[in-house]
């Protein structure tokens, strides 16, 4: 768990705002679950993943009951829809952190940030490719190019039973030879052995069963629609039979967004998926669900890789250096930031020379300095800070126009 200071932190809050952008621009309204829930919420998203038996912040609260930090925001959404009960189709969006007690390392921490968009109600596979493209079209947004998309389809529920009874048996057959952690994964839940990335099972991972070979009709149809959509979307994908995510309510399309920057560990920038299912076992209507989750930790490392989306300039307009008491500061100070010019300025009266450092500091386009002379005569100077123009004296009822204008010609 960290702490984000500035820049960094400014780059979080633009982060948010361009996603935000982004996903309202398609219809998308803001929710905001909370952070803790019965910790009955999260084991829906799948008994056998590792998110839930082994990574869950969970305790007892001092009512007794058994409450869980939020590892995710899918299963808290579709308990809110159960809930409350929104129109559907019900668009929603969100921002915020997640816990999950990992083995932190680059791109994995305790605590992690996630933005992601959710759907419920809606089994239109131009939906599934709606979604996927927002994705992109973020990624586009943050200046990131070597993103990939990669897509599979898990399937009807039952294509998806077959298909795990079909590599039950494949790995099962490979008896000793596959490594312990991969014959202890194949117990709770065989799909997760072909995330393994050991030497000694690549080949049982590699000669294993795909899922195509277990797809129904429908779900090969409406997986066959979801990649046209792409196509006419001129959106580059990769098919990866082998993508079969970490949780286990997923059904149909899946998708990550790969970095082409992170360790391959750690280079899932984003990924989600259909869920239908995920409400009904929550309690509410059969009511078909998907969406995504994007890393913002991940993507930030994702950008500093790439060498884009930077940090914004947040410094003040002007600093106000004030040497005959402090008072003129406090009006001149009240009357920029009313009038919408920010502003900043010294304080504890200290000597002209310290803070005109502090002015050069804070980053301001312009310093006003009051002395007890320019009190005296009704002035201010106008020093520029960035540009290295000449200061200036100036009548102080002219000081909001002058600044206005000054500020004006620093931004064209
Ligand atoms: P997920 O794949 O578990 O999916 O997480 C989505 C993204 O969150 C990952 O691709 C990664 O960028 C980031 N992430 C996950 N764990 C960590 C961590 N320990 N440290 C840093 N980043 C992390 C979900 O959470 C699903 N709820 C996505 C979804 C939404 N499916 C349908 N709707």
């Amino acid at each position: 768990m960290r702490d984000i200071l500035a820049p960094e932190s400014g780059r979080w809050r633009a982060f948010t705002s361009v996603f935000a952008d982004v996903v309202e621009g398609a219809g998308y309204e803001f929710v905001i679950p909370p952070l803790m829930e019965d910790l009955g919420v999260f084991t829906r998203i799948g008994e056998a993943t590792d998110v839930v038996t082994k990574e869950m912040y969970d305790f007892f609260d001092k009512g007794d009951r058994h409450v869980a930090l939020r590892p995710e925001q899918t299963a808290s959404v579709c308990r809110a829809f159960v809930q409350h009960r929104p129109l559907v189709p019900w668009k929603a969006w969100y921002s915020g952190p997640n816990f999950r007690y990992e083995k932190p390392q680059r791109g994995r921490f305790r605590q992690f940030d996630q933005v992601g968009i959710e759907v419920l109600g809606v089994d239109d596979p131009y939906l599934d490719v709606e979604v996927i493209a927002l994705g992109w079209e973020f990624y586009r947004r943050l200046g990131l190019r070597q993103v990939e998309l990669r897509i599979n389809s898990l399937g009807e529920p039952e294509d998806r039973a077959r298909y795990v009874d079909a590599l039950q048996a494949h790995f099962a057959a490979a008896g000793d030879d596959l490594s312990d952690q991969s014959r202890d994964t194949l117990t709770k839940n065989p799909l997760r052995v072909l995330d393994s990335k050991r030497a000694v099972d690549a080949p049982f991972v590699a000669s294993a069963p795909t899922i195509d070979q277990f797809w129904s009709d429908g779900a090969a149809a409406h997986f066959d629609t979801v990649q046209s959509g792409l196509r006419a979307l001129e959106i580059p994908f990769v098919l990866d039979m082998k993508l079969v995510r970490g949780l286990d309510y997923y059904r149909h399309t899946t998708f990550e967004y790969a970095g082409g920057t992170l360790d391959s560990a750690q280079n899932a920038l984003g990924g989600g998926g259909r869920y239908d299912g995920l409400v009904e076992d929550l309690g509410g209507p059969a009511t078909p669900g998907i969406g995504f989750a994007l890393g913002v930790d991940r993507t930030l490392l994702a950008c500093d890789d790439e060498g884009v989306f930077p940090a914004p300039d947040r410094s003040v307009d002007v600093f106000v250096v004030d040497t005959a008491g402090g008072a003129a500061a406090l009006a001149i100070t009240a009357e920029l930031r009313a009038a919408g010019i920010s502003t900043d300025r010294s304080y504890e009266n200290r000597s002209m020379k310290a803070q005109m450092k502090g002015a050069n500091r804070s980053g301001a386009t312009v310093a006003v300095i009051v002395g007890t002379d320019e009190l005296d005569a009704g002035i201010v100077t106008v020093k520029p800070l960035r540009t290295g123009g000449q200061q200036a004296s100036i009548a102080r009822a002219d000081l909001l126009t002058d600044l206005r204008s000054r500020l004006q010609e620093a931004t064209s």
